[in-house]
């Protein structure tokens, strides 16, 4: 069987949302193919390579997947095979959008019978196996799609167009989400204020997305990307980027958890389109 499960662009919200405030996050065009198919041993094989189980290289992500799923319903070998359109290590969310995929065509496989809660919160788990720390709202956006404002789970619809641009450096999530949790430890005070300002942004960001107002949601991305840089999840080379853009009267944000990975921008850059399907198990 095979599942697609897409890419996902944080609007607004990434790093504040670990520590329960608001996000905006949307599914974009971009996505992740997995074919899972019945076999006698373990086989995973990506534009990574060939492995078996591989719980601490490239293939962590569905090894953990493979072992989650195990649990619900014993199985003793698959044959995955994954073709991703999502870059890795860019903020869009390829590691999410390939264990949904990997958790949704097992299940159709073997048939499991899970429901997309249970896919998302199996997700959820795998994310926290590898990483640590996780907010969850990669799975959960890879899993249903659409645009939304979390954690209250309000789908909305927006016109704005947005566009990517890479930075040329790769974004490393564990990494980033441990210096925000080191810099909040040292500097409760300050770094809290800031994720509370992060969320108040996020909530005014929802409405300026609904309202199609592109001003306001450029003026909302300057001050999220100031407060990220306070965080120290920015790097000198997206400071640069992002300050040439905005002599050119653009407004541009890391995307996801920084230190690299893609610019998300209003009016330039490669156009992408948010709001589409969630997973889906594609004609076999
Ligand atoms: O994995 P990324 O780069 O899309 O980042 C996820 C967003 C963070 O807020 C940085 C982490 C999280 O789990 O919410």
């Amino acid at each position: 069987m095979i599942a697609s499960a897409p890419g996902k662009v944080i609007i607004f919200g990434e790093h504040s949302v670990v520590y329960g405030k608001h996000a905006v996050v949307s599914s974009i065009s971009k996505r992740c193919y997995v074919k899972a198919e019945k076999h006698s041993d373990f086989v995973i094989s990506s534009q990574f390579g060939r492995t078996k189980l591989d719980f601490s290289g490239k293939h962590s992500y569905i090894s953990y997947a493979i072992k989650r799923f195990s649990e619900v319903k014993k199985i003793n070998g698959a044959k995955i095979i994954v073709n991703s359109e999502i870059p890795p290590d860019s903020g869009l969310g390829s590691s999410a959008a390939v264990t949904v995929a990997t958790l949704t065509a097992l299940n159709a496989e073997f048939e499991a019978g899970l429901s997309s809660e249970q896919i998302f919160e199996l997700a959820k788990a795998v994310e926290i196996d590898v990483q640590g720390i996780a907010s969850g709202i990669d799975p959960f956006i890879c899993t249903y799609g659409g645009n939304w404002v979390l954690p209250e789970k309000r789908r909305f619809e927006t016109n704005i167009e947005f566009g990517l641009i890479e930075s040329g450096e790769s974004s490393v999530t564990a990494e980033m989400v441990k210096r925000v949790a080191e810099l909040r430890k040292r500097y409760p005070n300050i770094v809290n204020k800031i994720l509370d300002t992060m969320d108040y942004i996020a909530i005014e960001g929802a409405y300026a997305l609904e309202k199609n107002d592109v001003k306001h949601v450029e003026t909302l991305f300057k001050i999220n990307q100031s407060l990220l840089r306070a965080l120290g999840v920015s790097t000198p080379n997206i400071d640069r980027i992002i300050a040439d853009l905005e002599k050119k009267g653009y407004a541009a944000k890391i995307t996801g958890a920084g230190g690299g990975g893609m610019i998300l921008t209003t009016g330039c850059g490669d156009k992408i389109e948010v709001g589409g399907d969630g997973v889906r198990i594609e004609d076999n």
